[in-house]
């Protein structure tokens, strides 16, 4: 009984706990950056899994490996005008709510994901 109550008085520190661990950096921006990314993009994508849209994790991985600084600005371009023919069929809307500031900021973060390492390790 006095247990599951400390449990509940402790579930903000647990949800906070679990928001910090989604968030791959430590960059001044990046709390912006979930909270763009959780309210628009979340719908389509996960981290980890297919939904509409491929897992942020993968889009990561497939363009790490290139100048660092031109597949930012691709992943900023493909987000601002959105995406068609490279993951399937299914193509993904430009994203009009987000300003040219907000898609670089989460192209940064997008390409910190391929480093950071799952439970999935493959
Ligand atoms: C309506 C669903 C939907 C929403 C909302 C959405 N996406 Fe997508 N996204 C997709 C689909 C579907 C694809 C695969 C498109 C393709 O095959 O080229 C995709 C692909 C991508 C790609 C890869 C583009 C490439 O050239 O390989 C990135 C990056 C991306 N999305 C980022 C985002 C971000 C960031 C947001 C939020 C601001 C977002 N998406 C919101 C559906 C969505």
């Amino acid at each position: 009984m006095l247990h599951s109550v400390s449990w509940v008085s402790h579930l903000p520190l647990v949800v906070f706990c679990g928001l910090m661990t989604f968030n791959p950096a430590a960059k001044a921006d990046t709390v912006a950056v979930t909270d763009i990314v959780r309210a628009q993009c979340l719908s389509c994508h996960q981290m980890d899994r297919n939904r509409v849209g491929p897992p942020f994790r993968e889009i990561a991985q497939r363009y790490a490996h290139g100048p660092a600084q031109e597949a930012q600005a691709y992943l900023q371009r493909q987000i601002q005008q959105g995406s068609r023919g490279n993951w399937g069929a299914i193509p993904m809307p430009a994203q009009n709510r987000i300003n040219a500031e907000q898609a670089q900021a989460i192209a940064a973060w997008l390409l910190s994901l391929a480093n950071s390492s799952t439970k999935e390790t493959s």
